[in-house]
């Protein structure tokens, strides 16, 4: 008779399915609303002795995340030798745990505190108007592709005080290749693959790479005037002169890290939130209304933005129905009990956002878009968590959520969207991120029109419940 942990699985009792453990990677939403479909709140995923577990309800969301001694973060790196690059690029944050996790975090978290982020306010809208500087009524843009070279530019900008467009690309594709690298290699280790073995030394060499790049960075950022500048590194680098154990090779990791986790959960929430005001014409519009009511001008002031309550519920259903922070993982430190389970050290435990957020019990009709229910609902923290919950809890929400009022307001104050008519819209979770993986192709329409929704087909349909006018028409065959 086979076991988990000390309890029996022939008794039928455990929720655990043997299956093949790469099905998780390969498509996470399937792979978890299955399992949540046939266990409920607890399911494990096991396949010749190693298994992943999945907590998809608040309270077991709860017990994980906030217990960060037994259940530790992995970021899906793979730390590398001690002297590597790997190691290093590696040292941020999201890799760190217990009192060393404890005492960085306190650290940034002075960098990103509330008192700074007005400071914020007009580089956003800078590059927002810069952003829009070509744009024409008629023309088409692929909203993916544009808010993912925005965003690497506003992270740049925000982040590191570079307002280089070329460079910020640059940079940032070096981080994402090696963030997917990263994932690959780790789920490999995760399910002691071979076929992903072959990729550690190309991700070592990846890691030098984007190891000079920062310290590039670095070289120029101090060379440069840095009077007065309030960019996140500006900042670190005055911790630094303070904090004597933040020595400039933490710096390397806690940079590359904070722009890993920075600059795609914000572009893909940019993409998701315009596509899916585009295809709600009724949102738009009352959006559009509080927007014209509220606020004076072309740049709403970081206040007037505060005040928006009709944004703030769009920019929170948004991230609830189409979280761009999927799922996310933690490895138990001990063997220890989880509801009827006894997990062994070292298992990998998941909780989803995406799952959560989709509960019938905790959101009436939770596939459809919409805001309105933010004016009677008030969730738990473990309830609704697209920046996680507890100890480790995005250190950057509130900059994020700056971020999202002020460029979503620039924008939709000149330029409304229709998607294209038939296009093809795609989404999937790739290194634990939900983004779009098509185009999402859409026209732009002057502020005082709210177009109509139009049918568009893809994978979309089978992550949000659209209006019955955005579902595609069937394509007639030929007699
Ligand atoms: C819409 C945008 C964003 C989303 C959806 C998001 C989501 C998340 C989530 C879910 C976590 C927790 C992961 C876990 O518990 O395993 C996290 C952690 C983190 N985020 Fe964000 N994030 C966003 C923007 C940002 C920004 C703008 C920054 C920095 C400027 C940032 C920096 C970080 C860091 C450093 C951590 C690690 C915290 C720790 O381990 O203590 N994030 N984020």
């Amino acid at each position: 008779m086979s076991t988990f942990g000390s309890l029996p699985i022939s008794a039928g009792l455990l929720p655990v399915r043997h299956g093949n453990l790469l099905d998780f990677p390969q498509d996470p939403i399937a792979c978890m609303r299955s399992l949540h479909a046939e266990f409920g709140d607890l399911a494990v995923l096991e396949d010749q002795g190693q298994r992943i577990a999945f907590v998809f309800s608040p309270e077991y969301n709860r017990q994980v995340l906030s217990d960060p001694n037994t259940y530790l973060s992995q970021f899906f790196a793979v730390r590398g030798g001690r002297r590597s690059a790997q190691r290093r690029v590696t040292s941020g944050l999201l890799s760190m745990n217990g009192a060393e996790h404890r005492e960085s975090r306190r650290v940034m978290m002075d960098v990103f505190t509330k008192r700074v982020l007005p400071q914020y306010h007009e580089t956003i809208t800078e590059i927002t108007d810069d952003l829009m500087q070509d744009w024409q009524v008629g023309q088409q843009h692929d909203l993916n592709t544009e808010m993912v070279h925005f965003m690497l530019r506003m992270t740049s900008a925000l982040l590191f005080g570079v307002n280089d467009a070329q460079y910020s690309v640059e940079l940032g594709n070096k981080i994402d290749a090696w963030v997917r690298q990263n994932h690959e290699v780790g789920m490999g280790a995760l399910v002691s693959s071979p076929e992903f073995s072959d990729r550690y030394d190309q991700l070592l060499s990846m890691a030098d790479d984007l190891e000079d790049s920062i310290k590039q960075m670095f070289q120029k950022h101090r060379t440069a005037n840095t009077e007065k500048r309030s960019d996140v590194l500006s900042l670190m680098f005055q911790a630094q002169a303070s904090e004597q154990q933040l020595s400039d090779e933490k710096l390397v990791g806690h940079a590359t890290l904070t722009f890993a986790a920075a600059h795609l959960t914000t572009a893909h929430t940019f993409s998701w939130t315009l596509f899916l005001l585009a295809q709600h014409p009724e949102v738009m519009q009352k959006l559009a209304d509080e927007l014209e009511n509220n606020t004076t001008g072309d740049h709403p002031s970081f206040d007037e933005l505060k005040s928006l309550s009709y944004l703030e519920a769009v920019i929170k259903e948004s991230m609830r129905v189409m979280p761009a922070s999927s799922y996310s993982q933690r490895i138990s430190a001990m063997q220890t009990q989880l509801g009827p389970l006894t997990l062994p050290a070292g298992t990998p435990v998941i909780f989803s956002q995406f799952i959560t957020h989709h509960r019938e019990d905790l959101f009436k009709n939770p596939d459809e878009f919409r805001p309105e229910r933010w004016a009677s609902i008030s969730p738990g923290a473990y309830e609704y968590l697209p920046f996680g919950a507890g100890p480790r809890m995005c250190i950057g929400a509130s900059l994020a959520m700056v971020e999202l009022r002020t460029v979503l307001a620039v924008i939709l104050k000149r330029f409304h969207f229709q998607a294209v008519a038939n296009s093809e819209v795609n989404g999937r979770v790739i290194s634990t991120m939900l983004g779009p993986t098509s185009s999402i192709d859409a026209v732009l329409h002057s502020a005082d029109v709210v177009p109509d929704a139009v049918p568009v087909y893809g994978s979309i349909h089978d992550l949000v419940k659209m209006p019955a006018s955005t579902k595609p028409i069937a394509i007639r065959r030929a007699a």
